[in-house]
Formats: structure tokens, sequence, C-alpha cells
């Protein structure tokens, strides 16, 4: 089976990705991308037929795998006994000048466990606020015990005081049957949650970043959609709780920053997919490659003419950090504009996932696309203008969807074989 590192992963140039981030507006967002796939590439725990000289490795400098739980899976009985992190990844070394107390709400969702990663290599003291509605610790439980971590079982909908420098505010679900699931709540968390984070940056002075959504463009009248474009939503359709709960904690976010001076960020983020999405919550990507991994058919909602544009997690993590650290306080687009329609989308996941069986030296499975009904209120057409990301960031994608995409197979793959999906 091919491994993380036989796994060579090209940018738009054609040039090999060894580091995701970069050195920007006086942050340094630069890590191995082999450090951050330890992290997320590799099975959570080892069978028993291996588990005795993984075992022995444990001191070994070269092992990254010791970075994660050693819990053994066993499976004559279908168990696993967990057994706490013996070390680390090494984090950076920061001087306590540069060290920043950063607070991620949502930290243990799919988005916020990269931005945790990346924070706790880089260095960083990271709090983790989250109710583990969608997300779960196991995302993040590769850190949990280190000196720089700490997570906290909260509710944003209730205050919650601490000290820190920067909050990443990120805490909402994003996928339409969780945030549909209880729309009250999804409004409650968008308003309320919002309202209580910026409450606790204005009294600690921190800067505040809250993920918003292309969402807030709704169904757009305007292709691409630059930032100040300012969208056409319907108010009462199915997904109103939160398109609309996200316009207006974009409008507390400018409320707070006018009238308290509170230092604000925005990240309108476009659908973004990657490891530790979670695979049965009906977004696309993780749809199609369950289902063509599964050998069922791939189901494409609509004529499959609609067209989306995909970004790579950790294009999106760089772009976070860097609005973050820079100055600008306007919405800035966080999105790739490489726009396919829904039904190339699934004809590109059926080769991917064909090349990976047939790299992995498995039998090639041939699955069938078919065609379902079109969901109310379902965008047509979504592409972000990342103009005023490239200017005030210089921030643009690297990685292309066939890659992102090679490297998410590979992900629910070594899922399927350890038997968690
Ligand atoms: N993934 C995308 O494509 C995408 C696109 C646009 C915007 N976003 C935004 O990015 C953020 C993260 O999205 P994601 O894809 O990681 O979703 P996710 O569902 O994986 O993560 C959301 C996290 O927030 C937590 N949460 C939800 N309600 C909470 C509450 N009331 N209190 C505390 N924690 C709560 C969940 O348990 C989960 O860990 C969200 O704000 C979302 O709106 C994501």
């Amino acid at each position: 089976m091919a491994t993380s590192e036989t796994v060579h992963t090209l940018d738009k140039d054609g040039k090999h990705i060894t580091t995701v981030g970069f050195q920007r507006f006086g942050f340094d967002s630069e890590v191995s991308l082999e450090a951050l796939r330890s992290l997320y590439l590799r099975a959570h725990y080892v069978k028993t037929s291996t588990s005795t000289s993984s075992l022995k490795n444990l001191d070994g400098e070269d092992d990254t795998n010791d970075y994660l739980s050693k819990s053994i899976f066993h499976p004559d009985t279908g168990s696993i006994s967990y057994t706490t992190l013996s070390r680390f990844p090494p984090v950076k070394l920061l001087p306590v000048s540069q060290r920043k107390r950063i607070l991620v709400t949502g930290g243990a969702g799919f988005v916020g466990s990269h931005l945790v990663d990346r924070l706790m290599l880089l260095g960083h003291e990271v709090t983790v606020l989250d109710n583990f509605f969608t997300g779960s610790k196991t995302t993040v439980s590769h850190w949990v015990g280190h000196p720089n971590f700490e997570m906290v079982r909260h509710d944003v909908v209730e205050p919650f005081m601490i000290e820190c420098d920067q909050i990443y505010h990120l805490a909402c679900p994003a996928s339409p049957p969780h945030y549909q699931y209880n729309a009250v709540k999804t409004i409650k968390t968008s308003f309320m949650g919002t309202l209580n984070m910026l409450g606790l940056a204005k009294r600690t002075k921190a800067r505040f970043l809250i993920t918003s959504t292309s969402e807030v463009y709704g169904d757009p009248e305007v292709h691409p959609q630059p930032e100040d474009y300012w969208g056409h939503v319907n108010p009462i359709g199915p997904r109103a709780c939160y398109d609309e709960g996200k316009r207006v904690a974009e409008t507390l976010t400018y409320g707070f920053h006018r009238q308290d001076g509170v230092d604000v960020r925005v990240v309108r983020i476009f659908n973004t997919y990657g490891p530790r999405m979670n695979p049965f919550d009906g977004r696309v990507v993780s749809n199609f490659i369950v289902q063509a991994l599964k050998g069922e058919d791939m189901t494409v909602y609509g004529d499959g003419k609609q067209t989306r544009s995909f970004q790579y997690i950790h294009d999106l993590i760089d772009g976070m950090i860097a609005l973050m650290n820079s100055d600008e306080t306007r919405p800035v687009n966080i999105g790739n504009g490489d726009e396919f329609t829904i039904g190339e989308f699934a004809e590109l996941v059926r080769e991917i996932v064909e090349k990976v069986r047939k790299e992995d030296g498995e039998e090639p499975r041939k699955v069938n696309i078919v065609y379902k009904p079109i969901p109310t209120d379902d965008p047509q057409k979504r592409r972000p203008d990342t103009t005023r990301a490239k200017e005030v960031l210089d921030w643009q994608p690297r990685w292309t969807v066939r890659m992102g995409l090679e490297e998410m197979v590979r992900y629910y793959k070594s899922k399927m074989s350890e038997g968690s999906l």
C-alpha cells in the first residue's frame, strides 16, 4: 500500500509541495507537510500483529508514528486497548514575545482541527472550545496532555472567560443536515455564540476572526462573487438558519468593530474539503469518495450541471492565518476558483479512486453515477472572486483539486482499512 511518504504532491505549477504556510505579516505559519500528515494520514491505533515492533520503537527519534496514540486494535475481539501518549510531535520553541495564546472555538471540527494542528506545530498555546455537536475529541486527541494545549467542553451560546491574544471563532455546524437538524439552535449559535466571543475579544483586546461563508451570497446573480456583492438569500428557506445566521454574525462583528473598536477579521470560506471531514454529513466530496470506495452508486443531486469550486484544507488554513495576522478588516473570500460541474466532479472522484486502488494493487471496481432530485434552495453556481485575498494577503490556492482528492481518498481508505469507517 502506498504510504504518505511515497505520495508525491505537486502544486499547480508542477512543483513538489513539501511545506504548507509561509512567513507573512511578521507571522511564520510554515510547517512541513510530512509533520502535518503524520497527524492525519496514519492509522490512529496499531493492530495487534504489528504492535510489538511499533511499541519497541517508542524511543526511536525518527518514528513519527510515535506521535499518535499507541492504542492497540485486537481484531479477534473487535476491541481497542487505549493507552496514553508517550511523546508529542515536536513543536517550535518560540520566544515568549512571539508565543500567542490562541482560542479556537469549534476546534474539534474539521477545519478547526487542522488549524489547531498548524498552530500547535508552530509553537503557540492553543485552547479549544467545543460542545462536540459535530466535532469529535478524537480529531485533536493527539494533543491532549501537551503543555501548550487545552480542550474545554463548552457551548458558545454561554459566555466564556479566558485570557487570550487571538480568537478564531469557528463554532457552528457547517453541513446542511447538521445545521438543519435544529435550525433554532443554529441561529442561536451564530448569534449568541458570536456575541459572546466578541464580548470576550472586547474584554481581552484579543484579535477576533470569524469563519463566515460563501452562503452569505445565497443563490448569487453575480459570478464570480466579490466581497462587495450583497448576496441573494432566501430568509425563510431551509438554509436560512445558517445563511442568515452567518450574515447576522458578520453584522454583529462589524458592530463591535465600529462601536467598541474590536480588532476583527472576517473570512468568507468557500467549499472546503480534506481529511477529518465527517464522511456522512452529506457534503458532496465526502459523499462521492465514500460511495466510490465502497463500490456503491455515486449520487448526484439535480442534473449535475450546477457548478462548485472546491478548495483543499491546507490552502484555507494558510489563508485564515494570513488574514488573522494582516491588517485587513474587510471580509476576505478564501476559496479555489477552479470550477467544476458536479457531474464532472463525480467523474474525477471516480477516476482518482480507481487510480489509488490500482496503485495499492487492488482490483478496480467500476461504480455508476446516478441522478436524484435537487434539494430546495441549492445554489446553481458559486465561485469565489479571490482578487482581494491575492492583493492584500498575497494568498492564492496551491493545491489542485486532483492532489487534494488523492490525499482525501487515501485518508478515507486508511479509515476503512482500520475499521473506523
Ligand atoms: N467546511 C467548509 O467548507 C466551510 C465553508 C464555509 C464556512 N465554514 C465555516 O467554518 C467553520 C468550521 O466548519 P467545519 O467544516 O469545520 O464544520 P464542523 O461541523 O466540522 O465543525 C464545527 C465545530 O463547531 C462545534 N460547535 C457547533 N456548535 C457549537 C456550539 N454551540 N458551541 C461550541 N461548539 C460548537 C462542533 O462540535 C464542531 O466541532 C464553521 O463556522 C463553518 O460555518 C466551513
